[in-house]
């Protein structure tokens, strides 16, 4: 036998059992993952956008609050989806058990081909404009500038994912300190201000508020990317010690407070600028430190973009898990769900995220990314909550160590009606037909190749070639 044969059938076989996760996840991780996820590059670059479709200070904190509140009744039935159905994979596994294969294959097409990278496209772009903003202090930076700067930043956090697990999460740990600092700084800086009796836009301050359904919506979009991540824990509950106490306890940790955070961040901003100085910055913490911190305003672009930075490792360091899940239910390529037989990282998921972000980072520019990243993950949150009524009214007997009234997930599916149609009601955007279209196209996909499971004889030879070039094999899950 050839020595390319053997060593293919060697790599093939070996299965990766220290891949296989533990529930190692306590209380305190399981907070830092929401909370780590959460706070990156919305609190940093989404308060400008907020302001400009709501039209006023006091409408933009209504909407940062009512974010808040959305994501925390969002969460909570997302608890009772957790301890019910307890398979890591968040919304995928759930609307796979309760809508079926389809839907659930829609859901994992689209993220796997666009919000995920979309995710990455986006944070990366608040790390680059907050990484070069110290350089061009007078003007905004040329969009060339901050978009080599951004995809050197994902093309960094995917090797480092890729070569070493602990490292990428030591790493997780630095970044939250630099965030947390960060924030802490401007909600001091908001207190001292309000001493001096320093408050800019907090007079007069619902004067201006748009109440149209297409602003509000968009101004809902740009707040809820910042409390994005409200769902991460469910993508692990296999690895969550005690999930049916755990995973309840660390949402009603985490989502207060970080909302408290943006709440106190946004009146420092408010306090420290105008309207129209907010609107018109590009990168609102620097023009918040040149203005309280004088000289020493430099200090917020770098937590800014430390903290942009750590949210894109999560988002690469959580990515690999659906894909794990989806590929065990045969939805994706195996290829997608191996890992590096050493190193023991999910490479090709990794590098497969990093090629298809870099592709969204030419054309993307950070408000329509997050636009069109709001208005697919509110349309798979929406079927998810729809799969928790069913269960609850449906199958009222399984067990439930957690459970939330039912008037929470119908409230929050209304919402997320109200959120999907609303940039599509008054003044639709032809891009949003796009997505749609997008999101369904996953179907001319699913027919040959999931359900008729037709597989090119190239796929195969393709998936070895791909094992022994990354030198991957396939990983063990443990349930
Ligand atoms: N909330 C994060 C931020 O403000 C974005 C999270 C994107 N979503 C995710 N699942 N990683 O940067």
């Amino acid at each position: 036998m050839s020595l390319k044969k053997e060593l293919c059938i060697s790599v093939m076989n070996s299965k990766i059992e220290n891949l296989s996760l533990k529930r190692e996840l306590g209380l305190v991780s399981a907070v830092s993952l929401i909370a780590g996820t959460m706070i990156g590059s919305g609190i940093f670059m989404s308060p400008q956008s907020v302001l400009v479709n709501i039209g006023s200070p006091g409408g933009s904190l209504v909407i940062w609050a009512a974010c808040g509140l959305l994501a925390a009744l969002a969460c909570l039935c997302y608890a009772e989806l957790g301890t019910v159905i307890r398979e890591s994979g968040g919304e995928y596994i759930y609307i796979l058990r309760t809508s079926g294969p389809v839907l659930a294959f829609m859901l994992i097409f689209s993220s796997v081909i666009f919000v995920r990278p979309a995710s990455v496209a986006g944070i990366s772009l608040s790390f680059a404009e907050y990484a070069v903003a110290p350089f061009y202090p007078d003007c905004p930076a040329p969009q060339l500038v901050v978009k080599c700067v951004a995809a050197a930043g994902i093309v960094v956090t995917a090797i480092v994912n890729c070569l070493n697990v602990r490292f990428a999460m030591s790493l997780q740990v630095f970044f939250m300190v630099a965030k947390v600092f960060g924030l802490s700084i401007i909600i001091i800086g908001g207190v001292v201000l309000f001493v001096k009796g320093e408050n800019n836009s907090l007079t007069d301050s619902f004067k201006g508020t748009n109440v149209g359904i297409n602003p509000i919506g968009i101004a809902f979009y740009q707040g809820l990317w910042s409390y994005d991540g409200w769902n991460n824990l469910n993508y692990v509950t296999e690895e969550l010690k005690r999930p049916e106490v755990n995973l309840p306890r660390a949402i009603m940790i985490a989502i207060p407070m970080v909302t408290l955070l943006y709440l106190l961040v946004n009146v420092s901003y408010l306090a420290a600028m105008t309207p129209n100085e907010l609107m018109s910055s590009s990168a609102v913490a620097v023009t918040w430190g040149n203005k309280v911190l004088g000289s020493w305003g430099w200090v917020m672009s770098i937590a800014a973009a430390l903290s942009a930075f750590g949210s894109l490792n999560g988002t690469f360091f959580s990515g690999g898990r659906v894909c794990f899940v989806a590929a065990r239910e045969r939805h994706l390529p195996d290829i997608l769900a191996m890992a590096h037989v050493k190193r023991l990282t999910p490479s090709p998921a990794l590098i497969f995220t990093t090629a298809i972000s870099l592709l969204v980072l030419i054309p993307g520019d950070f408000q329509s990314i997050v636009n069109f990243f709001s208005f697919t993950a509110w349309f798979f949150y929406a079927i998810t909550l729809s799969g928790l009524l069913y269960l609850k009214i449906k199958k009222p007997e399984l067990p439930r160590p957690y459970r939330v009234p039912i008037v929470i997930p119908v409230l929050v599916i209304m919402a997320a009606i109200f959120l999907v149609l609303a940039p599509i009601i008054d003044n639709p955007a032809i891009e949003y037909l796009y997505v749609t279209l997008f999101i369904f196209s996953s179907i001319l996909i699913y027919v040959p190749f999931i359900h008729y499971k037709f597989c090119p004889g190239i796929l195969d030879k393709l998936t070895v070639f791909l094992q022994l070039f990354l030198e991957v094999a396939p990983a063990e899950k443990n349930l």
